[in-house]
């Protein structure tokens, strides 16, 4: 775990986040595979400082079904023996909603990988909390898609909080939305889940668009990951990369995901700051982060701000390009 997930937000007030990792530990991916959380889940298999000792899936870029085969497929492409597991269809309140806009249908941007194998058995809140419970040393969770399986877990026992050594979230944002302009994708589909995870006193750490939207895919950035490796996982990480559709207004297709397991470890390609964060429930602004810097016990999340962003993709790559 990094010294400044692991502190509490308020001691990682100015704590330097140049810290080089050696061990980011036991780690529970919770996810919507989703393009970017296919480089995502890739990243972190291809990084020994992260044992990924669980990966959950839940409905959001495309439904259930579709995330659950797509992560299953995603591991399997490593070779990595590691539990896949299926958990909510839908957020905690209203309805499901997919973006295969951004997707596809099939959720991998029409990139074909081959089948995985079957989901473990063991609903995800479930198999989350009992790997809470049995685990001697503290887990890091970390929560790419909608939040409802994380809140799930958490609202049925509060106290293993307390087993968490950091939540890092891929959600909301400071200025703007991508599902409406106030509104971002994972923070929208489940602003209660959110809320219940802003509220469970472990350290957060929160990518929003603010933080992402500086990852963008770009040509000259493409042909560098391109170049990284020949294994068959970097093409077909390059291949959805390539598939993205073109973001109506940045420069690039901007790399969400990524950016969560990417600050675990090189936390020194950051800089981020405490602040309060709150989501707005009700329907006038449904999904809306509200993100004021705040210093000490005020504080509930550290916010990542700023991106070395050549460096980051050129991280990638290298890490990747370790894959089979
Ligand atoms: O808004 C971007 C987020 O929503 C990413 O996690 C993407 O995969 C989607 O889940
Ligand atoms: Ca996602």
């Amino acid at each position: 775990m990094t010294a400044s997930v692991s502190l509490s937000v308020s001691e990682s007030l100015g704590a330097p986040i140049d810290a080089r990792i050696s061990a980011v530990g036991p780690v529970i991916i919770d996810c919507d595979p989703g393009t970017d959380d296919a480089i995502a889940l890739w990243l972190a298999l291809a990084s020994p400082e992260i044992m990924v000792r669980a990966i959950t899936v839940v409905g959001g870029n495309v439904g259930l079904s579709r995330t659950l085969a797509n992560a299953l497929a995603v591991v399997a492409l490593t070779g990595a023996s590691v539990p896949v597991h299926a958990g909510a269809e839908k957020p905690l309140r209203g309805a499901f909603t997919a973006a295969p806009r951004v997707h596809g249908e099939d959720g991998l941007a029409g990139v074909h990988l081959p089948p995985g194998g079957a989901a473990a058995a063991g609903q995800a809140e479930a198999v989350i909390r009992a790997m809470l419970r049995a685990s001697p040393e503290k887990l890091t969770v970390v929560g790419i898609g909608p939040a409802t399986n994380l809140a799930l877990a958490l609202r049925a026992a509060p106290d293993l909080a307390a087993k968490l050594a950091g939540i890092v979230l891929m959600s909301g944002a400071r200025n703007g939305g991508n599902v409406s302009n106030m509104a971002e994708f994972n923070a929208w589909s489940d602003p209660e889940a959110l809320d219940i995870l802003l509220r469970a006193g472990c350290p957060i750490t929160l990518a929003p668009l603010d933080l992402t939207h500086q990852a963008l895919v770009t040509p000259a950035r493409l042909s560098r990951l391109r170049a990284a490796g020949g294994g068959k996982v970097l093409a077909a990480a390059c291949d959805i990369l390539a598939a993205l559709p073109p973001h109506p207004m940045l420069p690039g297709r901007p790399l969400h995901d990524p950016c969560a397991i990417g600050w675990l470890l090189r936390p020194d390609l950051f800089t981020a700051f405490p602040a309060r964060v709150s989501v707005v429930c009700d329907a006038h602004a449904r999904g809306k982060t509200e993100i004021v810097p705040a210093a000490g016990v005020a504080a509930n999340a550290l916010v990542l701000e700023t991106l070395a962003a050549d460096q980051f993709f050129a991280f990638l790559g290298e890490r990747i390009s370790r894959l089979p």
